[in-house]
């Protein structure tokens, strides 16, 4: 019997990924939970599935009794926002006097970055470069580590293509497959290849499930969604996540179809521990155990516990309800102890596996501390990683790059971000709204820094007029906007929404500019040259702004190397190669608007054709499509070529077309590959990304890019909630963005 139990565990800690290259053989670590186990009282355990509140709040108020207190008396597991670094270690000091001496473990959220600030997470997957994102992973755990913390909730991997909802700026966007490599990244670029390594943490894959779709784009707000919906659409960046080894998962706040996540048992332990075989720890959200009695889905703190434990979470993070309710919840026996001791064996995997019984102050080393924390090449990475997720979205009359010998020599940077510090802008919530103490406005490159630098050692006088900052908008910005436009060649216009208006809970109904900045267009005199730079954390409409801008460029939320990285962008230094992981719609009015929505029985060809789905105030047909971007270059794509045109059962499909850079200066394009299954037994999308390349070619280069695609990638959920592929007829579409594509069908026998 003990064999089959220790086989089941090695094949359960290896989907956590404590096993991948490991050095923590499981074994050793069963071994040891079981022993400490043994020894625990109730107490003990109780305790050891309570996450309590550090030195910053990153959510609603809770009680925040003496900390020193409650984990001498060994009733906190784990600590979350604690970043006083000499204060966690007089907590392990003093976890470590407890009755069983069992140390913490420290959350915290390491979201893009950690003291070196980077691009918010949508720009990161605007680069559709997971080898940056991994690098940018690394580095960000690496810093976490050696500041004390073990564990990152991090990935945030929840699909949405509702930009009103704040949150969108921390995921990969719209797509499943985008966001299943872009998780996988994450992971990797976190865990690295050993828990215990001191210089890799801990990933928390969240938030689980479908908190993107809330309704409205309203955060915490209810969700809705068909199982074959949830499995095609939700599910794939966790699973994905999950089988890269993530160790643990946090839940999400929202109800799904009526139950809350924390508790939902079909979820959890059917799909997430059943299904996929995944057995890690997994932590509420803020509070969320508590806020199944808010729900209404619980009565109590006895019934909350109860159904959170039972449906398979295991650590309750500050509600306090594990606290309150699980001991009453046993002696009821609403839960069983074989259930609380499976949670807190997870807990204590966690921990052993990240190394902390061997050596509680393994990442509480002040000269690592001090040697790690933004180093220079930290910075240096940040830079890279902006300029790679910025996304060209127009260019007419070839306005950039920026040429000296062109005929502009004077040019006006003019509005809100041209300088902005003070508004704590190119940072999202994440960095300015939990606190983050390492946020240090000082350290951020403007742009206005930036370009003084490189365009006047270029030939170029720069003005800076920094406008418009807040609503206080007066008529004399406007005037001296108008002035320095009228007195300057080009005009480069830095435009987009504050740190603080996006992220958890930042949450809007309109995507227009605010209307302060929107004014600053009228100001402007007509015909002048005029460069748009957006810096936004979701899809905006700025159809204003695109009226009078021959050319677009979204920067994001780019972290401290904003103005660096964009100078890098407008001289020309960087070839743009950024392309969007959400459509831009243009208006909020068609949201939710996706590349990868079904066909319906009357697709519109044409704006204001009846009897068709769409509007009859504006085309149906987004402002900029899924994965387009714009180079500095042109790239040419030859007719798709296929192995053959039929295709067995098991067979690999294979694809190839030539890609041709057929501009002036080398550049880098993300080939997509996209299939739409036209004979399947439910209605399917137009569009389904299955692959994508990024390459770089020189002027005048060509290369074959080719893809295989399995019966796998051929598959969807059916009506019987099978994952399989039908027979019939698929068309593939290989392009730069889903909408300008080569075709060709195949079919499947
Ligand atoms: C927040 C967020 C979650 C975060 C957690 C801890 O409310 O929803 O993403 O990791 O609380 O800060």
């Amino acid at each position: 019997m003990k064999n089959i139990i220790l086989s089941c565990i090695v094949c359960s800690l290896s989907a956590v990924g404590m096993l991948n290259g490991q050095n923590t053989s499981v074994q050793n670590i069963d071994t040891r939970v079981e022993a400490l186990l043994a020894k625990m009282s109730l107490d003990d355990k109780i305790g050891q599935l309570n996450q309590v509140v550090g030195d910053i709040s990153t959510g609603t108020d809770v009680s925040k009794d003496d900390l020193l207190k409650q984990v001498r008396a060994g009733q906190v597991g784990s600590i979350l926002s604690h970043t006083n670094f000499e204060n966690k270690i007089t907590l392990q000091k003093t976890a470590l006097k407890s009755n069983l001496g069992i140390p913490l473990v420290f959350g915290f959220d390491v979201i893009h970055g950690y003291k070196t600030i980077f691009p918010i997470p949508l720009a990161q997957a605007a680069s559709w470069d997971m080898d940056l994102i991994e690098r940018i992973e690394r580095v960000a755990a690496a810093e976490a580590a050696a500041d004390g913390q073990n564990w990152t909730f991090s990935p945030m991997v929840d699909i949405s293509y509702d930009p009103r909802w704040g949150r969108v700026m921390e995921g990969a966007g719209e797509d499943p497959f985008l966001g299943s490599r872009v998780a996988e990244a994450r992971v990797r670029g976190i865990q690295g290849k050993d828990l215990s390594d001191p210089t890799t943490i801990a990933a928390c894959v969240k938030h689980f499930a479908a908190y993107g779709f809330a309704e409205g784009g309203r955060d915490y707000n209810s969700v809705d969604i068909s199982e074959q919906k949830l499995r095609e659409m939700v599910l794939p960046p966790f699973e994905a996540a999950a089988k890269a080894g993530a160790a643990t998962f946090m839940n999400s706040f929202n109800t799904i179809n009526g139950v809350p996540a924390s508790m939902d048992k079909h979820l959890i332990t059917d799909i997430l521990r059943g299904e996929w075989g995944w057995k890690g720890m997994i932590v509420s959200d803020w509070a969320s155990f508590g806020e199944t009695i808010t729900h209404g889905a619980a009565e109590d703190e006895v019934d909350a516990a109860t159904k959170c434990l039972s449906a398979g979470s295991d650590m309750d993070m500050v509600s306090g309800v594990f606290q309150k309710g699980l001991r009453k919840a046993l002696e009821k026996g609403r839960v069983t102890q074989a259930q609380i001791d499976e949670a807190v064996r997870r807990v204590l995997r966690l921990k052993f596996a990240l190394g902390l019984f061997d050596d509680p102050f393994r990442y509480l080393d002040s000269k690592r501390r001090a040697a790690t924390l933004e180093k220079p090449e930290h910075r240096e990475l940040a830079r890279e990683a902006a300029a790679k997720s910025m996304v060209l979205l127009q260019n007419d009359g070839g306005l950039l790059p920026l040429n000296p010998s062109g005929p502009f020599r004077r040019i006006a940077l003019i509005g809100p971000f041209a300088d902005s510090r003070t508004n704590k802008d190119y940072m999202s919530f994440w960095t300015l709204g939990v606190g983050n103490p390492y946020y240090d406005s000082t350290k951020v490159v403007t742009p206005a820094q930036a370009l003084k630098t490189e365009l006047e050692k270029k030939g170029f006088l720069l003005t800076v007029t920094e406008v418009c900052l807040n609503a206080t908008c007066t008529e004399k910005d406007y005037s001296l906007a108008r002035d320095a436009a009228r007195d300057a060649d080009l005009v480069i216009l830095c435009l987009g929404e504050n740190g603080l208006d996006c992220g958890e809970s930042r949450c809007v109904s309109t995507l227009e500019l605010r209307k302060e900045q929107e004014k600053i267009l009228k100001y402007l005199p007509s015909g002048k040259p005029t460069v748009m730079v957006l810096f936004n954390s979701r899809p905006m409409d700025f159809k204003l702004a695109a009226e009078k801008a021959q050319s677009i460029l979204v920067a994001w939320q780019p972290g401290y190397e904003a103005g660096n990285a964009l100078a890098d962008v407008l001289t020309g230094k960087v070839n743009p190669s950024g392309k969007l992981p959400m459509t831009f719609p243009r208006s909020v009015g068609q949201v939710p608007i996706h590349y990868n929505h079904l066909n319906t029985g009357r697709p519109q060809q044409n704006f204001g054709q009846m009897w068709t789905s769409g509007y009859l105030d504006q085309p149906s047909t987004p402002a900029y499509p899924f994965g387009f971007g714009l180079s500095y270059t042109k790239f040419s794509y030859s007719k798709i070529s296929m192995s053959k045109s039929a295709y067995k059962r098991g067979e690999t499909v294979d694809v190839s077309v030539t890609v041709t850079n057929t501009g002036d200066v080398a550049g880098e394009e993300v080939v997509q590959l996209y299939i739409r299954d036209m004979s399947a037994d439910i209605s399917r999308p137009v569009k389904e990304l299955k692959g994508f390349q990024k390459i770089r070619l020189e002027k005048g280069q060509s290369k074959i890019v080719s893809f295989r695609l399995s019966e796998k990638d051929l598959s969807y959920w059916n009506r019987d909630l099978k994952f399989k592929a039908d027979p019939g007829t698929f068309k593939v579409f290989v392009g730069g963005n889903s909408r300008d594509v080569q075709e060709m069908s195949f079919e499947l026998q």
